[in-house]
């Protein structure tokens, strides 16, 4: 059974406060990133896969699709969402991801931001949006890094999760060849992530027939890391991991 805590309310009220707060992580690259590796749009059809407050969507509609389905498990969310987006292109629907052999419709684009790691079967997943896209039609994702889903194992993990030696920091990397659940403390509560190594995502990916296009596992820039120092921890240990898929 998945879990559901974006509708937890505390959980929702923090996680909120995170992203409206000061530019986080997700603002300076992964926002920009995914959006960079987006296909020329206008004219597609775009379906998006936990979609969170529906931040994407006028990106989508600026960019020329002429439709865009934000879907996501968590009914505040999607709350959140329609009431800061409202446009004829765009609708928004409370789907998990476990479920979308319940669509009919084809889209040429479906994107997903940061939500794949919360998902139990991969191999379902890919299967499902294999069947969704025509062909010609991308798969374009990030999700968390692995060499940081991986090395979670419980609270204390999430805390030390450096050493020093010399004048350098080094980043603790464990139980990355372990694939599987973790529990991550976040917000005071406990949140199920799922961890894959890169040869299972890449394996299964080529499984289910995509073409690779491109991994991406982006550093920050000068001017970006003027804006936030923190971010120089991005080349020892990213915090995101990017895909592009293609149905041929
Ligand atoms: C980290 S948030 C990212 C939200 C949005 N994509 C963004 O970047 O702002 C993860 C989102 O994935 C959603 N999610 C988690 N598990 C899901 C599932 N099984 N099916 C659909 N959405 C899910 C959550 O409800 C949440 O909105």
């Amino acid at each position: 059974m998945e879990q559901n805590i974006y509708d937890n309310a505390h959980f929702f009220k923090e996680y909120q406060a995170m992203r409206k707060g000061t530019l986080s992580a997700n603002d300076l690259i992964e926002i920009p990133e995914i959006r960079l590796m987006m296909p020329d749009l206008s004219g597609k059809r775009v379906l998006e896969l936990g979609c969170g407050a529906g931040g994407n969507a006028s990106f989508f509609i600026e960019k020329g699709a002429s439709f865009y389905l934000g879907t996501d498990i968590s009914v505040n969310m999607i709350n959140e969402a329609k009431n800061s987006f409202e446009n004829e292109k765009v609708s928004f629907q409370v789907l998990k991801m476990e479920d979308l052999s319940t669509l009919q419709e084809q889209f040429d684009v479906i994107i997903s931001s940061l939500a794949i790691h919360y998902v139990a079967d991969f191999d379902k997943l890919c299967k499902d949006v294999y069947r969704l896209l025509p062909k010609e039609g991308y798969f374009i994702f990030s999700q968390e890094h692995p060499i940081g889903t991986g090395t979670i194992l419980n609270e204390e993990c999430q805390k030390e999760d450096k050493t020093k030696i010399g004048d350098k920091e080094y980043y603790l990397v464990s139980n990355y060849n372990e694939n599987g659940k973790r529990i991550v403390d976040w917000n005071d509560c406990k949140v199920v992530k799922y961890h894959r190594n890169f040869s299972y995502l890449i394996n299964t990916i080529l499984l289910n027939q995509f073409k690779i296009v491109e991994f991406r596992e982006p550093t920050p820039s000068e001017e970006l890391l003027k804006i936030k120092p923190k971010l120089k921890n991005q080349f020892d240990k990213p915090y995101f991991l990017f895909v592009s898929l293609k149905k041929e």
